[in-house]
C-alpha cells in the first residue's frame, strides 16, 4: 500500500470511528464529548506553538494571544472553584498528579491514597507514578458495606503512620468521600490534603458531589474529559498553601513538563466558561441520571451496588455481574459492545488484583449520555438494552439496530454555547 493510501486508510478510520461512536450509548465512565466550540478551539493553530513558562513571561517568542487565553483560562478556573490558584499546563490527569508527587514529597517518604481494587487510579499505587517517585504507599482502609474510606480506620493510619501526603479521590466512587473528616486529622501530622478529581471534576464545578478545598483539601488534580467535559488533559488548581506553592509550581513547570499543549489548554479554558454558564444544570441531571438508571437497572433484575445508600452520588453506576457469568465483566463489557453498548469490565473492592481481566463489575457512567440530552426516561430504555443482551441473552447485533435507533435522536451537545441547554 502507498503512503497515500495509507493517509486515506486512516482518515477512513477516523471517520468511521466518530461515525460509530454517534450511534452507540458510550457509557464509559472516564470519557465525554466536547463542545463543537471546543472542538474548534483544539484543531487550531494553537497546536502548532511553544510556551514555557508563564503567561507574560514565556521563554518562547510569539506568546502574545496564546497569554492571552491562558490568562483568561486561569481566571476562569479560578472563578469555577473557588481557588487561588488553577493551572491549566499538565497535559493530563497522571501528569498532574505526577507534579505534585515531584513538588511535594521526596522518594522515600509515604503516602495514604485509594488501592486499585478499592477503586484507586493506578498513578496512585506502589506500581504507578507514586511507587516510580519512590514513594512508600499505604493504602485507605475500606469499608466495602459503605464502598468508603472507613473514617475512624482511616484516622488511626493517620496518625499512627504520619504521611507526607493523603490522596481522595479515585477512579471508582459513586460516594463523596470524607475529606471534611479525615484532613484535619491529616493536618495534625502536618501531611499535604491532595484531592484527585480526575472522574467528578464536572459535578464539582456544577456544585454537585462535595468540595474539596472548602472540605479541607489545598490541591485538586484533574484530567479535564471526564465529567468536565473538556478536551483531554489535566489542571491542577489550589489554595494558597504557603512558601511550598512554589515547589509545587516549579514541579510543574519544568518538572514533569517543558511545552504545555496549547490547543488543549485553549480548549479547556472553553469549558470553564461552558460550566460556568451551565454546570450547575448538567451536574444536576447527570446525578438524576445516575440513580435513575441505577434504580432502572435494579428493576431490571442487576444486581447494582449501594442500594441502601441509593445507589450513588456520582454519574456512575456499579454492578456486579458475576453471578451472570463466570468472567463477569470480562464477559459482559465485550458482549454489550456488539450491541453498541459500550462501558468497561471493572475491579470490585473484594476482587484480588490477579481479576483484573474477569472482574466481578461493570462501571457506567452517564456524563456522555447527559450531554448529548437524555434524562431519566432514557435511562430506563438503557438499562432494557442492557437487560436484552446480558439476562435475556438476546442476539447483541439485533439490540445494536435499536441501540442505533434511540441514539440517533441524540446527537447535540448540549450545555453549551452552541445548543444551550436540552428542552
Ligand atoms: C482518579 C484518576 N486520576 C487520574 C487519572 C489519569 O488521568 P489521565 O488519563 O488524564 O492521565 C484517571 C484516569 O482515568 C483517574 O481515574
Amino acid at each position: 500500500m502507498s503512503y497515500a493510501e495509507q493517509k486515506d486508510k486512516i482518515l477512513g478510520f477516523i471517520e468511521e470511528h466518530e461515525k460509530w461512536r454517534s450511534s452507540t450509548i458510550n457509557l464509559i465512565a472516564s470519557e465525554n464529548i466536547t463542545s463543537p466550540t471546543v472542538t474548534r478551539a483544539v484543531a487550531s493553530g494553537f497546536m502548532h506553538k511553544y510556551a514555557e513558562g508563564w503567561p507574560k513571561q514565556r521563554y518562547y517568542q510569539g506568546c502574545k494571544f496564546v497569554d492571552e487565553v491562558e490568562l483568561i483560562g486561569i481566571g476562569l478556573f479560578c472563578e469555577l472553584f473557588k481557588s487561588d490558584f488553577s493551572d491549566l499546563r499538565p497535559i493530563s490527569g497522571t501528569n498532574a498528579n505526577q507534579a505534585v508527587f515531584f513538588g511535594l514529597t521526596q522518594p522515600g517518604d509515604l503516602i495514604i491514597s485509594l488501592h486499585t481494587s478499592h477503586g484507586g487510579h493506578i498513578s496512585h499505587a506502589g506500581f504507578g507514578s507514586a511507587g516510580m517517585r519512590g514513594l512508600r504507599v499505604e493504602t485507605w482502609p475500606f469499608d466495602n458495606e459503605e464502598f468508603n474510606i472507613d473514617v475512624d480506620k482511616a484516622a488511626q493510619l493517620i496518625r499512627e503512620k504520619e504521611p507526607k501526603l493523603v490522596v481522595f479521590g479515585g477512579s471508582l466512587y459513586p460516594f463523596p468521600h470524607p475529606v471534611k473528616e479525615l484532613a484535619p486529622v491529616a493536618k495534625e501530622v502536618g501531611a499535604y490534603v491532595m484531592y484527585d478529581a480526575a472522574h467528578v471534576l464536572g459535578l464539582i464545578a456544577g456544585g454537585q458531589f462535595q468540595d474539596p478545598l472548602r472540605e479541607g483539601a489545598e490541591i485538586i488534580t484533574s484530567s479535564t474529559h471526564k465529567t468536565f467535559p473538556g478536551p483531554q488533559g489535566g489542571v491542577v488548581i489550589y489554595k494558597n498553601f504557603g512558601e511550598d506553592v512554589a515547589k509545587l509550581q516549579w514541579a510543574i513547570f519544568p518538572g514533569v513538563l517543558s511545552n504545555h499543549h496549547l490547543h488543549h489548554m485553549a480548549g479547556k479554558a472553553i469549558t470553564a466558561a461552558e460550566m460556568l454558564e451551565f454546570g450547575k444544570a448538567y451536574a444536576e441531571q447527570i446525578v438524576k441520571n445516575a440513580k435513575a438508571l441505577a434504580e432502572a437497572m435494579a428493576e431490571e433484575g442487576f444486581k447494582v451496588i449501594g442500594e441502601h445508600k441509593g445507589y450513588t452520588e456520582s454519574h456512575q453506576v456499579i454492578v456486579d455481574v458475576s453471578d451472570l457469568h463466570e468472567a463477569g465483566g470480562g464477559w459482559a463489557a465485550p458482549l454489550l459492545e456488539e450491541a453498541g453498548i459500550i462501558l468497561n469490565k471493572n475491579l470490585l473492592p473484594w476482587d484480588p488484583l490477579e481479576k483484573v481481566n474477569t472482574p466481578s463489575g461493570l462501571r457506567i457512567g452517564v456524563q456522555e449520555m447527559t450531554r448529548v440530552g437524555m434524562k431519566e426516561d432514557e435511562m430506563k430504555d438503557i438499562a432494557r438494552f442492557i437487560k436484552k443482551v446480558l439476562i435475556d441473552k438476546e442476539d447483541p447485533k439485533k439490540v445494536e439496530k435499536e441501540v442505533f435507533e434511540f441514539r440517533s435522536n441524540y446527537q447535540k451537545v448540549y450545555y453549551s454555547f452552541d445548543y444551550g441547554l436540552p428542552e
